[in-house]
């Protein structure tokens, strides 16, 4: 991979690479024949970087089982690329456990979420017959009580009184929270109790701290909680949950997979838990770098001593974290890495708000002009997945590679899909 230029490369996927243009390949194919061919905004994903990263934590981690955690990018192609690296795949919702299914994830190595699962839900999870539900509520086993389901194994979700240090939005270890049967005010307890005497198999605790964490230490002492409530409850299993944070910035690190892997691997040896029997789920670290987002340059505006705008075709419908969460990225005119990077721009979508903003202040080069593209890194986790059709956009398509060869695994919406819902129009 070596140098790209203006892009970092621990911001790339790994089958980045530059022309001696300054354009940008992924796996030797063009940005500007991706755009042409595909059109923009465009979600460009790198499949064997995916699966590089998945060999990278199964090395580190193993025999602990990879769970995905599909929110962060739930394409039926990607539950294709989880089956046949053998993963387990996490629901929380319908269209997440249909995504599974028809990508071909084997049903025994679904897991299925939820903070609020529906009657309709737990039954179809039921009659594929999935690997585990998550107990998250008392109400999960009232509902699985009057389905009459109970031949799938359970585990129960707690709320291990953790506080990892990232976005509020996406906190979830600490004792206020929606998620999780609360360990200190002994609802854990009586919902084991519950599932127990109702004839419930309960095979495992988990518990997810929360998303985009830095720091390792709260995983050591979430293997910690957790393995004390496995004893106590004497249940093989036991889930960390995912959680593992992602560098968007140039000046950011984390701790790769492979760091996180033998963290957990290494925090285990401390417990009586069989490391088989054991579950991680990281989302955003699988799928985060190995994806660029191209946009093409619309309109620039100009405000002396005020500053320069630069706006794209897609924005907040393709991308909403920054709105959401402000978090930061960073921008590069995908065919001109080699030009100086160094005049500050704000990249702007196409929506009607003027917070529609992808990068508040990008470094991009002085003589950008219309028509040009731009790329933003680390855009393959909860972009795609969290995206919208605010005013009316259509989605955009999304793109694999795979031994250097470019796919649509996901079209662009057209006009008339989104129309599709409309009764009578
Ligand atoms: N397991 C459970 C039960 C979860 O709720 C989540 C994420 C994960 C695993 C995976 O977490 P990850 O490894 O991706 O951090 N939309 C937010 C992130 C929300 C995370 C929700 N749950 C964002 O864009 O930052």
């Amino acid at each position: 991979m070596g140098d790209l230029g203006a892009l970092p490369a621990h911001l790339a996927p790994r089958g980045a690479g530059v022309l001696a243009s300054g354009e940008l390949t992924i796996q030797g194919i063009g940005v500007e024949e991706l755009a042409e061919r595909f059109g923009t905004p465009l979600f460009v994903y790198d499949e064997d970087d995916i699966r590089a990263r998945v060999h990278d934590l199964a090395h580190a981690i193993a025999p602990v089982q990879i769970t995905y955690a599909s929110k962060a990018f739930s394409a039926v192609a990607m539950a294709k690329v989880v089956a046949s690296e053998g993963l387990w795949w996490d629901a929380a919702s319908l269209g997440e456990l249909e995504a599974a299914v028809r990508g071909g994830v084997p049903p025994e190595r679904i897991i299925v979420h939820g903070n609020n699962k529906s009657f309709e839900e737990l039954e179809r999870a039921a009659s594929y017959s999935v690997g585990r539900i998550v107990v998250d509520a008392i109400e999960d086993l009232d509902r699985l009580d009057a389905l009459g389901v109970r031949q799938i194994p359970l585990w129960l979700r707690v709320a291990p009184g953790i506080e990892a240090h990232t976005h509020a939005f996406v906190r979830t270890g600490q004792v206020d929270s929606k998620f999780g049967l609360p360990i200190v005010d002994g609802t854990a307890e009586r919902a084991y109790r519950r599932a127990v005497e109702a004839g419930f198999t309960v095979t495992g605790v988990h518990a997810h701290i929360g998303s985009q964490i830095f720091d390792l230490a709260p995983f050591g002492e979430l293997v910690h909680r957790l393995s004390t409530l496995r004893h106590r409850w004497a249940v093989p299993e036991l889930c960390v949950g995912g959680g593992l944070g992602v560098p968007y910035l140039a000046q950011e690190r984390a701790p790769t997979l492979s760091e996180w892997g033998s963290y957990v691997r290494e925090a285990l040896r401390g417990t009586s838990a069989d490391p088989a029997d054991v579950f991680v789920e990281p989302g955003r670290a699988i799928v985060a770098s190995s994806c660029i987002t191209l946009y093409r340059v619309g309109v620039i505006k100009r405000i002396p001593g005020v500053r320069i705008y630069v706006a794209v075709d897609g924005g907040m419908s393709d991308n909403p974290r920054p709105v959401l969460y402000g978090s930061g990225y960073m921008a590069v005119a995908a065919s001109r890495l080699y030009a100086a990077h160094d005049t500050a721009m704000r990249v702007v979508g196409k929506h009607c708000e003027s917070g529609d903003v992808l990068v508040d202040e990008a470094l991009l080069p002085s003589d950008l002009s219309v028509g040009e593209l731009i790329a933003t890194p680390v855009t393959g986790a909860y972009g795609y997945s969290m995206g919208s059709n605010y005013n009316r956009l259509p989605r955009p398509a999304v793109v694999m590679i795979r031994g250097g060869r470019a796919r649509e695994v996901v079209r662009r919406e057209q006009l008339d899909d989104l129309f599709r819902l409309e009764v009578g129009a």
